[in-house]
């Protein structure tokens, strides 16, 4: 069975509260019961994460090297700033899929530049839920048994 590794960054566990214009009414739980559904439908394990810490997203990412056959994050607001998640990233030899809920090149200026995406496989951007349902599609796809 492949192994998923999904990480959400800052501010994320707000989801639901937080900015509904941009990201939905959706709580972190109900994106995770969604995603733990479709994981179920395509054969994989997930192990899921969310952080407010940057430290914290980077060790996660290097404690599975190993047990994850790809990754699926959301980096939120350090998307824009963070050479350590990059380099954490650039280091895994597994794919990784970067997903936004809201569509981060329609948004302010500073939102248009992902530090992380080009070391990722992809990065899908502005489908809310189902930036996170197509990603966990690609990550699996991407993932070698
Ligand atoms: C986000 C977009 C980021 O610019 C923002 O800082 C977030 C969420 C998204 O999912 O749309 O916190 O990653």
């Amino acid at each position: 069975m492949k192994k998923i590794l999904v990480l959400h960054g800052p501010n994320l566990n707000l989801l639901g509260l937080r900015e509904p214009e941009f990201y939905g009414h959706l709580t972190l739980e109900e994106i995770n019961a969604q995603l733990s559904n479709l994981a179920k439908d395509l054969g994989a394990e997930l192990m899921i994460f969310q952080s407010n810490s940057e430290g914290d997203l980077v060790t996660l990412i290097q404690e599975h090297f190993d047990s994850a056959d790809a990754i699926l994050i959301n980096p939120a607001a350090y998307t824009h700033t963070s050479i350590a998640i990059r380099d954490a990233i650039a280091a895994s030899s597994r794919p990784v899929v970067e997903v936004h809920l809201s569509n981060i090149h329609k948004r302010e200026e500073f939102r248009h530049h992902s530090m992380t995406a080009a070391v990722c496989v992809g990065q899908i951007s502005g489908f809310g839920l189902h930036s996170y349902l197509l990603g966990l599609r690609a990550a699996v796809e991407a993932a070698e048994d």
